[in-house]
């Protein structure tokens, strides 16, 4: 093997990569129009732009719960447009964490049970090791055998941000994860998303109507009718503000 080719195939593909993706519903609604971009491993992402430009369309096809009308869409360098939905369904529990803005824990389990979870489903064991520097870094180590309902939202969050990380996904895709948040609570989720970027090389991809929050990414993309209007690096929430402003006035 000649040494082009070894360093080629020792570079990690992207952890998300689109290529012209078009997603389009009946009716002549573009909600995704050629949208290309890649997000690297150790990134993090925020995803703006007014209702219905296209975030969650975006997200839901980055992250394999829908498949674009045309287009590429790699999830850790696997194609997934052509794959079947039993094939996507496996990938994405192996690949790829969710965070909601409504937490979804399950009531009756302990946290620790909630975090483990969706591994116990997939059917793989716990790294216990992972396990506890996730939830050491997220401060809920003395909270593991508590119910949902005895932690702060801002604590339920930090939960969930672990579960999504428990398999060691290539990303997190979080939408509007500090949008059920007071104040305190969403700086501390945004922190730790940072923090475990920064420090623990996880990948984030982040949708949020909050410039403050989206300045907290490495690059945010602002998306207006289905594209992508604009992409910064190290984005400052006046600039990210004034665009959405801008595109609110059109
Ligand atoms: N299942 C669907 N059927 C038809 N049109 C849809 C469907 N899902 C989304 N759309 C349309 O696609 C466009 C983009 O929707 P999308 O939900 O991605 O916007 P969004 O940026 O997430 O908005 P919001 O900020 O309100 O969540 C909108 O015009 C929407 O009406
Ligand atoms: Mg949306």
């Amino acid at each position: 093997m000649s040494t082009a080719t070894t360093t080629a195939t020792a570079r990690r593909a992207p952890a998300i990569a689109l290529a012209n993706v078009t997603r389009t519903y009946p009716g002549d609604v573009r909600a995704l129009d050629d949208v290309s971009l890649t997000v690297e491993h150790g990134t993090f992402l925020a995803v703006m732009g007014p209702s219905g430009s296209g975030k969650s369309t975006l997200m839901h096809c980055a992250a394999g719960l829908d498949s674009p009308t045309s287009g590429s869409v790699r999830i850790d360098g696997q194609e997934i447009s052509g794959m079947n939905e039993t094939r996507r369904t496996e990938l994405r529990r192996e690949r790829v964490g969710f965070v909601f803005q409504a937490y979804n824990l399950i009531p009756s389990l302990s946290v620790e049970d909630n975090i483990t979870l969706p591994l116990r489903l997939a059917g793989r064991r716990p790294d216990r090791d992972w396990l506890r520097t996730l939830t050491e870094r997220v401060g809920l180590a003395d909270r593991l055998s508590h119910r949902p309902a005895e932690l702060s939202g801002g604590q339920q969050q930090r939960a969930a941000v672990v579960r999504a990380l428990a398999a060691k996904p290539a990303v997190v895709f979080a939408d509007e994860p500090t949008g059920a948040l007071d104040l305190r609570s969403a700086h501390q989720v945004l922190d730790l998303l940072r923090a475990l970027v920064d420090d623990l090389r996880q990948t984030v991809v982040m949708v949020t109507h909050d410039p403050a929050a989206a300045a907290r990414a490495h690059h945010a993309l602002v998306m207006a009718d289905g594209r992508v209007v604009e992409a910064l690096d190290g984005p400052s929430a006046p600039r990210l503000a004034e665009r959405l402003v801008a595109l609110g006035e059109r």
